[in-house]
C-alpha cells in the first residue's frame, strides 16, 4: 500500500503509453527537416499548450520544460540575483521544501539580503504577517503554495497582493500543491510558478510558468542563437522529450477526468475542464484528509502537525505530518514499510519549519495521499499504524 505520493504520484497507463510511443517512434533532437524531428516539435508545442491549460497561464510561450523543480528555481534565482540594484532584499520563507529556500541564499554571494517570514506557532504561513517584512528594498518573495510537510496551503493570492503592493515580484512553489487543486496563474496573480512531472501523474521533469514581461527581462543562460525570449528563455540543452510526451498524457488524463466529473455544459475550455477536476479532486481528498486525521488520531500519544479542525480541511491537503509521543518517526516508517505501508519520516526537506515546530532531530512521520487512495486503504493504514505502534510501545 502506497500513501508517499508526495516522493511521487503514480502514473496511468496512458502516460507510460505516451513515454513509450515517443521513444520507439520519434527519439531524435528537435529541429530537423524530416518528419520524425518535425513530430518531436509538435509534440513540445502540444504539450506547451497543455501545461499551459492546466495553469491557466495567458499563451504557451509562458510555460518552460526542463529537468525538475530545483533546478528551475536555480535558473530563476540566478537571473534575479543579477537584477537586484536598489532592491536587494529577498523575502523567503521558513516553512518552505529547502529547494524554495537555499537556491534563494545562494543570492547572498551575489548581495542578496534574505529577510525571513516565520510561520506562526500553528506551523502556518500567514499573508499579513508579510507586511512586516516588505519594504521598497524587496526585490521578490519565494514561498510555496502548500506545505510538503505539513499539508497547509498558503493563501498566495494574498500573499501576491501583499509583495506588489510593495513593488516586489513573487514566486510560487507549486510542486507539493499541484495534484491537489486548482492552479490560476492569473488569478493568483503571480510572476514565477514551478512544477514537478513526477507529483502530477507525469514521469520526472519540471515545469516553470513564468509571467512572459517578468521573465524575458531577466538575464537567462542560453546559447547566443537562442532566441532571448519565452519560450526559449530558459529552455537551454536538450529536454527528456519523452518526459515533455508523457506530461502531455497526464493533462490529458485531468482533462477527461474534468469532462466526467462536469456538471454543466461540455465543450468550454481546457483549462475550465481541467479546474473541474482539480476542483472535484479536491473535494474528494477533503473527505480522505477527514478519515486520515480520524485514523491517526485513534493512536494514543499520537499528535498531528498541521490543521487538525475539520470545518477548516479546505486549508490543507491531505499530506499529514504527525508524531507519537515516545517513538521514533523512522521506527514507525520502518514499521509500517515491514508490513507493506509505504510512508516516510525525517524532515521532508523542511528542516527550518520542523526545527520552529520543535520536531528536530527525528522529524515526523508523513503520510501523502491523493485523489486515487481510497478509505478503504485508510482503514488498513490505521490498523496497521495501531499494530506498529503497539509493537514499538
Ligand atoms: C514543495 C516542494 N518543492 C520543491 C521540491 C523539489 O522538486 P524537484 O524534485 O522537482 O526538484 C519538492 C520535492 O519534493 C517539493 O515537495
Amino acid at each position: 500500500m502506497f500513501f508517499d505520493n508526495a516522493a511521487g504520484a503514480q502514473i496511468p497507463r496512458r502516460v507510460l503509453e505516451a513515454v513509450t510511443d515517443h521513444l520507439v517512434a520519434r527519439n531524435v533532437q528537435r529541429g530537423g527537416p524530416y518528419t520524425r524531428s518535425h513530430e518531436v516539435d509538435a509534440m513540445i508545442a502540444r504539450t506547451r499548450e497543455s501545461v499551459a491549460a492546466f495553469v491557466n497561464a495567458r499563451g504557451a510561450d509562458e510555460i518552460a520544460f526542463g529537468l525538475n523543480a530545483t533546478s528551475f528555481i536555480r535558473a530563476i534565482s540566478l537571473a534575479v540575483g543579477q537584477t537586484l540594484e536598489s532592491r536587494p532584499e529577498i523575502v523567503v520563507s521558513e516553512a518552505d521544501h529547502e529547494a524554495n529556500v537555499a537556491t534563494w541564499l545562494a543570492l547572498e554571494r551575489v548581495g542578496a539580503r534574505i529577510v525571513w517570514w516565520r510561520p506562526r506557532e500553528d506551523g502556518r504561513m500567514h499573508a499579513a504577517d508579510l507586511d512586516a517584512v516588505l519594504n521598497e528594498r524587496t526585490r521578490l518573495v519565494a514561498c510555496t503554495v502548500a506545505s510538503n510537510a505539513t499539508g497547509s496551503l498558503v493563501d498566495v493570492a494574498d500573499v501576491a497582493g501583499r509583495a506588489h503592493r510593495a513593488g516586489a515580484e513573487v514566486f510560487f512553489d507549486a510542486v507539493h500543491y499541484a495534484p491537489h487543486g486548482p492552479i490560476d496563474v492569473q488569478a493568483i496573480g503571480c510572476d514565477y510558478l514551478v512544477c514537478s512531472g513526477y507529483k502530477i501523474f507525469a514521469p520526472h521533469m519540471g515545469f516553470a510558468w513564468c509571467r512572459r514581461e517578468a521573465i524575458n527581462r531577466l538575464p537567462t543562460f542560453r546559447e547566443d542563437f537562442i532566441p532571448d525570449v519565452t519560450p526559449d528563455k530558459l529552455e537551454a540543452g536538450t529536454q527528456v522529450y519523452e518526459n515533455i510526451a508523457g506530461m502531455n498524457a497526464a493533462v490529458a488524463y485531468l482533462e477527461d477526468l474534468g469532462q466526467r466529473v462536469a456538471a454543466g455544459p461540455r465543450g468550454t475550455s481546457r483549462t475550465a475542464m481541467l479546474h473541474e477536476a482539480m476542483r472535484a479532486i479536491a473535494e474528494y481528498e477533503r473527505t480522505l484528509s477527514s478519515h486520515l486525521l480520524d485514523a491517526v488520531a485513534s493512536i494514543p500519544g499520537a499528535s498531528v502537525h498541521g490543521v487538525t479542525d475539520r470545518r477548516r480541511l479546505a486549508e490543507r491537503v491531505p499530506t499529514l505530518c504527525f508524531s507519537v509521543a515516545g517513538i521514533d518517526s523512522s521506527a514507525i516508517a520502518e514499521g509500517m514499510a515491514a508490513r507493506d505501508v509505504g510512508i516516510r519520516s525525517g524532515h521532508m526537506y523542511s528542516p527550518r519549519l520542523m526545527t520552529r515546530l520543535g520536531l528536530m532531530p527525528g522529524g515526523v512521520v508523513r503520510a501523502s495521499l491523493v485523489h486515487y487512495n481510497t478509505l478503504a486503504e485508510i482503514v488498513r493504514f490505521r490498523d496497521t499504524l495501531g499494530e506498529v505502534v503497539d509493537a514499538l510501545r
